[in-house]
């Protein structure tokens, strides 16, 4: 779509430092090659929304570094946490040792989320919590005397990581089923969900999921999904009545429910967790990105009594998990400066100030024709397009434009920090509409 369009300006000029070079000879990116990589842009500072280039120039965040950054780059109150925490202590083994920052981040998250969940487990990133839930549920069947529960049921379009456990749960068309078919388990999968969120239509198409719980709920371990929200696998928003129905199988079936609120967690699609807006109790929730306010790679795994006990069932009773930098003091000390920041900050309102701004302010591309849809819940904004972006050239026109979009696919997306201002936003938005308006023009003049 893009290929006829003259990338506006090269990353590299006189200003660019040495070690750019290098970066690109040498050092890999997400989801790229060395031997023909996508520019990458210098950033040499971040504050507030804003990430300033190594040639001086200034870019407003839409991307919240992935779902991350809730509170916008170098706040004080979290470079105060991480400061206060590195003079007692970087990082300490978490086997046989135990430390506050770690307990007091439980609590808050035992706190915060619904009552069964009571158990906390901490990993290093998003994808290994997901490996860690997958874990749980297949130990607790296991404990139970039921190993042949080992299969796990989720819908398409769904993303969960890039390890190996949590691959094999991604869309096996739009993941990395393909590249890995050979080493990857195979467990099942419904229709996407279809209904929509706000949609006219309460009819949810759960007839797929239903169809598969039944027939194999004696090989399920559990069913794991990311609730309202498709994150990666489409940015795909979907109603609360499909998840209590998933929920409610679940329970009828006796499989676990796993709940990967990895992106949608700590408010973004405007409650706490988004598995409130379905009145459901996961057995096993799992939480990342924003759990540090974007500071350090972290993750947490809850679980309720039920999958605690389920599991030390067995004569071993064990966990079999426990990784070198497990409950890192620096990152549990700043996630938990980073929920007492949430909770003291008008977070509800800022979410929903987002939301209706985005809604005022994207839905005019709908009338683009580059143009298929245009979406948004809470502090998420999606433009999708008909046909997939050359990423390089929408990158660059973005970047002169004075914005952070990266986007994937066919997606075009805002999820800024929640601290955002409506000036900024509008810059956001501004921008996507600019962008992607100049593109029809020239795809119209060019056929
Ligand atoms: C829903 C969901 N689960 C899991 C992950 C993987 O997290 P991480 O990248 O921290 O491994 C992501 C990352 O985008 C995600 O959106």
């Amino acid at each position: 779509m893009f290929l006829n369009l003259v990338c506006p300006m090269s990353t590299q000029d006189t200003s660019t430092p040495d070690w750019v070079d290098y970066d690109k000879n040498h050092v890999w990116h997400p989801y790229t090659s060395l031997l023909n990589p996508d520019p990458a842009y210098p950033v040499i500072a971040a504050k507030g929304v804003t990430l300033t280039l190594a040639d001086g120039r200034k870019l407003i965040d839409g991307m919240s570094s992935w779902w991350a950054a809730i509170h916008g780059y170098n706040h004080p109150a979290l470079n105060l946490a991480i400061e206060e925490q590195l003079k007692k202590m970087a990082h300490v083994m978490f086997g046989g040792l135990t430390h506050e920052p770690a307990v007091t981040l439980a609590q808050q998250l035992v706190d915060i989320t619904c009552e069964p969940l009571q158990y906390v487990f901490f990993a290093d990133s998003g994808s290994v919590g997901v490996e860690v839930a997958i874990k749980m549920a297949l130990q607790y069947w296991g404990a139970q005397g039921r190993p042949q529960k080992h299969k796990l049921l989720t819908v398409a379009r769904g993303y969960h990581g890039d390890t190996f456990g949590a691959m094999a749960v991604c869309d096996p068309v739009t993941g990395m089923h393909g590249l890995f078919n050979h080493t990857l388990a195979r467990h099942y999968f419904a229709e996407a969900p279809q209904c929509h969120y706000k949609g006219e239509q309460l009819h949810t198409n759960i007839d797929s999921f239903q169809q598969l719980i039944h027939q194999h709920h004696l090989s399920l371990a559990a069913v794991i999904l990311e609730p309202i929200v498709q994150g990666a696998g489409g940015m795909r928003f979907y109603c609360p009545e499909y998840l209590r129905q998933v929920s409610d199988l679940c329970e009828q079936y006796d499989v676990l429910l796993i709940l990967d609120e990895i992106a949608t967690g700590f408010g973004r699609t405007g409650t706490l967790f988004a598995y409130e807006q379905a009145q459901i109790e996961p057995d096993i929730l799992v939480l990342g990105k924003a759990l540090t306010g974007g500071y350090l790679s972290l993750a947490a795994v809850l679980t309720q009594e039920k999958v605690t006990n389920g599991i030390a069932a067995d004569n071993k009773g064990v966990l079999m998990h426990g990784p070198t930098f497990m409950a890192n003091p620096l990152a549990c000390h700043v996630a938990s400066a980073s929920i007492r920041l949430l909770l003291m900050s008008p977070w509800k309102r800022q979410i929903k100030n987002i939301e209706i701004q985005l809604v005022k302010e994207l839905y005019k591309c709908k009338a683009l024709s580059s143009v298929a849809a245009v979406r948004v819940l809470g502090a998420i904004g999606v433009v999708e397009l008909k046909k997939p972006v050359d990423m390089p050239v929408i990158q660059a026109h973005f970047v002169q434009q004075g914005v952070w979009v990266r986007p994937f696919g066919k997606l075009v997306y805002l999820m800024p920090p929640y601290i955002i201002s409506t000036e900024e936003l509008t810059q956001l938005t501004q921008a996507v509409y600019h962008v992607l308006s100049t593109m029809d023009h020239h795809e119209n003049n060019n056929g």
